[in-house]
């Protein structure tokens, strides 16, 4: 079996011939070792607490970027001319409606939905309406490139996003405004009404601009493997990250932000102290897990949450709105670096632990926050699932360590004794 260089000292050993010549298979739970895929497309080093998107580090995208800019580095793999980046923002622009049919779904739907619920639902029903981009064979038609589809996906997630909340607000649809870029048409669609007009605030904005780049893209994580496996069988984009969206809303997951200020909040109101809430985490008897906390790759600080933990501190104090779930957080880090528990299996904030802080202080509501992780990473999924089928990777279909009966023969009901 050879050794597989890749960029950064990264190696691999290659087995895929492993079963042809030795007749075993390898046994991987969760994956920790195996890597089913070369990418270029992002770089996590867990030891040293590096990302980097497109060998570009995170902190000076969060810094200089912005997310539709980042949006276009991670699918096309460059940083686009103002030319490129203009074409890409138009096409947000001209494909940021869902189609009128598709609206009717939003009236059916029960007002208290979960955002993750309706979202999944909306971007699958995409491949109704849109049913001609694909052939059968996931191939794209000639009536829809694929950039299109690109487009419609990045920029009606928000429409869908805004309108989920409208729906839950009881108030009407806000269209999305061809004058208004990305992130700023998001808060508009979000917290403008016919009879109150949204002012829209330019450190919200970069806020929440940031915050999407740091949720952009990482790696092989599970959602984006669940895009690339669905889409490995050639059905359409829509369908596969569809798949990706349920598998994000999973409190292991992408779920683990929404379930961070749950936990604040039961500190808050008293309803368990700090202490008894780490012995819960460290109790082997309870499958309590201590949200946004650990992580399968990065064994040390994850650089996207020193990045939010560092806005929170300067936007929150420094707008004298010190939200006391930021204290509880605060104090809830300190203990957890200090904790032999925590600090001999590197168990440190991730991505999830202060990101809701932030969306509180953008006003979205807590329910609304895994459906922000989505936004965030839409262009990963697209990326790596387009890179998988540049690639024209074969189906994915991992193998099994059998352990059931050897052998056993059907049994008539009379015959049967339990
Ligand atoms: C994301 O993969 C990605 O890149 C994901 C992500 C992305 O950008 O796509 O970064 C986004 O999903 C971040 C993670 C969000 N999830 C959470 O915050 C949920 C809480 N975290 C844990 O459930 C856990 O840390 C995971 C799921 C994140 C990682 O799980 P692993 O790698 O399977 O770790 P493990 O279960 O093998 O844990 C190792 C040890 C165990 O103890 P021992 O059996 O060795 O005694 O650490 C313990 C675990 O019990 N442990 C925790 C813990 N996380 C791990 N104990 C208490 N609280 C925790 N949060």
């Amino acid at each position: 079996m050879e050794i597989i260089k890749g960029s950064n000292g990264n190696y691999g050993l290659d087995i895929s011939n492993l079963r042809a010549q030795t007749g075993l298979i390898t046994y991987d739970p969760g994956y920790q070792n195996t890597s089913a895929y070369k990418s270029a497309i992002s770089f996590v080093d867990g030891q040293q607490g590096i990302l980097r998107y497109r060998g570009i580090p995170i902190e000076e995208l969060a810094n200089h970027s912005t997310f539709v800019e980042t949006a276009y580095l991670l699918i096309y793999g460059h940083l686009p001319t103002k030319n490129e980046l203009s074409v890409f923002s138009n096409y947000l622009n001209e494909y940021s409606l869902l189609h009128e049919d598709m609206i009717h779904f939003f009236h059916n739907i029960p007002q208290q939905a979960h955002p993750m619920a309706t979202l999944s639902m909306m971007i699958n029903s995409l491949s109704i309406f849109y049913q001609d981009v694909f052939d059968l064979e996931g191939q794209f038609t000639q009536n829809e490139s694929l950039d299109i589809t690109i487009a419609r996906l990045i920029s009606t997630i928000r429409t869908i996003a805004a309108f989920s909340y409208k729906k839950f607000k009881g108030e009407p649809f806000v269209y999305p405004r061809p004058d208004l870029r990305y992130c700023a048409n998001f808060l508009n669609m979000m917290f403008a009404n016919p009879v109150k007009p949204y002012e829209i605030d330019e450190e919200y904005v970069k806020l929440l601009n940031v915050l999407l780049i740091l949720h952009a893209d990482h790696e092989q994580n599970c959602s984006t493997s669940t895009v690339k496996l669905v889409g490995s069988s050639r059905v359409n984009l829509y369908a596969s990250i569809c798949a990706g969206i349920c598998a994000l809303w999973g409190p292991l997951h992408g779920g683990a932000n929404q379930k961070v200020i749950e936990m604040l909040h039961w500190i808050h109101q008293g309803k368990i102290p700090v202490t008894e809430i780490l012995e819960k985490a460290k109790s082997k008897s309870e499958s309590f897990r201590l949200m946004g906390v650990g992580h399968r790759v990065y064994k040390t600080y994850d650089p996207r949450a020193a990045i939010i933990r560092n806005i929170c501190m300067k936007k929150l104090i420094k707008n004298k709105k010190l939200d006391p779930l930021l204290e509880i957080a605060l104090e809830l880090e300190e203990r957890i670096l200090h904790d032999d528990y925590f600090v001999e299996r590197r168990l440190y904030p991730n991505v999830d632990f202060y990101s809701g802080l932030v969306y509180r202080l953008l006003g979205i509501p807590t329910n609304m926050f895994t459906v922000m992780f989505a936004i965030g990473r839409m262009p990963g999924w697209i990326a790596q699932w387009k890179e998988m089928r540049d690639d024209n990777s074969r189906i994915g279909r991992p193998r099994q360590l059998y352990i059931g009966a050897e052998e056993a023969h059907y049994i008539p009901m009379e015959e049967r004794r339990i």
